[in-house]
């Protein structure tokens, strides 16, 4: 039994609920069927294929470079791994918020064919319009303000933390607000200073889900790789819960020694025949060495 009480998929009830009960809601990313699969079982209510994928899964330099085909066939996999999270899919660059239809058209994707619960959208104010019209038509929307990675390279290509200023801050607010009056059901707020993030949670009735934003949010989102340790990289904000780096060298090495000492695959992983199956086969049996006539070794050919 899950979290939500039932064996059933978390909705976006569940998650107002959790906020409104005071609980603190975990989210983190999933890129594949089997780590889903894990984090549906550890009861992780909430599950973004985030568009992180490009760097971390497919050794893109920016999530500006992930396309829609990969979004969807990772949210699919994400899909198929979970019975009771609720799965967002993060909305790739320029799919959505150039035309209301392209931005429908998209989501829809994500929720019809790759079977996503809800879709997670970059900025404020921006893209105000943009959840409205998604949300209408039935989609469920998560927003994302503070750094959005998308807004890389017009940022000038370097991750900062957002809201340090009086004018920053007061955009920010501007755009939290402006991202629930759109109907967003929950936002992301990433690299935020910590007194700014919380002074935002206290004036949304949605919650917020922090990543870099300190302990005041509503809840917490990590990058899946960071939380198991598996990238050289640690950002600042991240805690690593594993060391998957060390684990995965450490298989890899003992491995390739196995196999080079002859050690693997050992008794354990090797199966047997029935020999006198296998002298038939080759003419090594008591009666073929008695009538001292070699028998001929069929070819692949004649098997
Ligand atoms: O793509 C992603 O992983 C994200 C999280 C950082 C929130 O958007």
């Amino acid at each position: 039994m899950s979290a939500n009480g039932t064996e059933r998929r978390y909705t976006i009830t569940d998650i107002a609920r959790m906020h409104a009960d005071g609980q603190r809601i975990p989210m983190l990313t999933a890129y594949d069927f089997p780590t889903a699969k894990l984090l549906d079982e550890a009861g992780i209510p909430l599950l973004l294929v985030g568009d992180s994928l490009g760097e971390v899964m497919l050794g893109y330099e920016s999530t500006v470079r992930v396309s829609m085909a990969e979004m969807l066939h990772h949210t699919k996999a994400v899909v198929r791994g979970t019975k009771r999270a609720l799965v967002v899919a993060d909305m790739p660059f320029l799919s959505y918020g150039v035309s209301a239809e392209e931005s429908l058209h998209h989501a829809g994707e994500f929720m019809r064919d790759a079977g996503a619960q809800a879709v997670k959208v970059e900025g404020g104010v921006r893209v105000g319009r943009t959840i409205e019209a998604l949300v209408r038509a039935g989609i469920p929307v998560m927003g994302h303000i503070g750094w959005t990675p998308q807004n890389k390279y017009a940022a000038g290509g370097k991750v900062r933390v957002q809201g340090k200023t009086a004018a920053a801050a007061r955009s920010m607010l501007a755009d939290a607000l402006a991202v629930q009056e759109a109907g967003a059901f929950a936002v992301v707020l990433e690299l935020v200073p910590e007194q700014l993030a919380a002074a935002i949670t206290e004036r949304l009735s949605i919650p917020t889900i922090g990543i870099g934003a300190g302990a005041g949010c509503s809840g917490q989102v990590q990058v899946l790789t960071d939380l198991l340790g598996w990238s050289d990289f640690k950002p600042r904000h991240a805690r690593a819960y594993a060391n998957l780096r060390e684990s995965i060298l450490g298989a890899a090495t003992s491995y390739a020694a196995d196999v080079g000492a002859g050690t693997f695959p050992g008794a354990a992983e090797t199966v047997r025949m029935d020999e006198a199956v296998l002298d038939d086969v080759l003419g090594t049996g008591e009666l073929d060495r008695a009538s001292g006539q070699a028998v001929a070794i069929p070819l692949d050919a004649d098997l």
